[in-house]
């Protein structure tokens, strides 16, 4: 699992899970392409990590932006190993009759257009990496939805069937396409549910394992599926949930 000099592109690093996916591939020797709308945060974390990191603002909406920015890494790094397509965002919520047209079409773009947008510019970096590895964030929502999230849900499990469908059209180009489904984190967005009395003890009943998700419980699996240790494993989504998705 350790990741020397490996070029990793992850989006959405600029705060939350992805500054702590890129801390983590920074202690771990990767060389990283640091990806999101707000170059400044961008920066500052670059100047802390161990190891190079490219900061590169861009929006994953816009294809021709996410084209530079996979050409720019490139070029300073000779190559791009490793994509983690971690951006995303969570609208207000409302109960689905109530979710303004607006709400749904820029939460769809943003979870669902974006990763495809990320992952078809980055396809021929991938390809020619020999072992090119894409890592998807999809979300516990997926499949065990909120009330008030159904643009979050619906763009998660678009996430999930996207992941299956890149895993089967990408395997003979030696890129092996996975997706996490993070529960709730005590960062990013998952804070506010953690602030919140009521939501916090909602959310630690139903997770088995009786507390919200730290940094490391999914840096480690982000790095394993972005890794030679995982070369066999192709098209799954790995909970990282603590057990919430069980259900129980
Ligand atoms: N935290 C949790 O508990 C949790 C649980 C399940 C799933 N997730 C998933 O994990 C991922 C990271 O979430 P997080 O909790 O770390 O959220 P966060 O703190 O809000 O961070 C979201 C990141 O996405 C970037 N981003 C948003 N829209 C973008 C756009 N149009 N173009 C480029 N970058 C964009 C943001 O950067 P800029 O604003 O600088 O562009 C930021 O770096 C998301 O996909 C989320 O759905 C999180």
């Amino acid at each position: 699992m350790h990741l020397k000099d490996r070029v990793v592109f992850i989006t959405g690093a600029s705060r939350g899970i992805g500054a702590e996916l890129a801390r983590d591939f920074a202690a771990h020797g990767a060389r990283l392409g640091l990806v999101a709308r707000n170059i400044e945060a961008l920066a500052e974390l670059a100047g802390e990590l161990p190891s190079d990191a490219l900061p590169v603002p861009c929006d994953i909406r816009d294809e021709e932006a996410l084209g530079a920015a996979c050409r720019k890494v490139a070029d300073h790094f000779g190559t791009i190993d490793s994509v983690v397509a971690n951006a995303g965002v969570a609208l207000e919520s409302g109960r689905a009759h109530k979710v303004r047209t607006e709400t749904w079409i820029r939460t769809l773009e943003t979870n669902l257009t974006g990763p495809f947008l990320t992952a078809r510019a980055a396809h021929p970096y991938l390809a020619a990496s020999g072992r090119g590895r894409l890592v998807l964030t999809s979300s516990v929502i997926a499949r065990q939805p909120r009330p008030g999230l159904s643009a979050y849900a619906a763009s998660k499990a678009g996430v999930e069937g996207l992941t299956r469908a890149l895993a089967a059209d990408w395997a003979k180009d030696g890129i092996c396409v996975n997706a996490v489904a993070p529960g709730f984190f005590g960062l990013g967005m998952g804070a506010a549910f953690e602030a919140g009395e009521r939501l916090r003890d909602q959310v630690i009943a139903r997770t088995v394992l009786g507390r919200f998700g730290e940094p490391q419980d999914i840096a480690g699996v982000v790095r394993f599926l972005a890794s030679d240790a995982a070369a066999y494993v192709n098209g799954q989504v790995l909970g990282v949930d603590g057990g919430y998705g069980l259900g129980v």
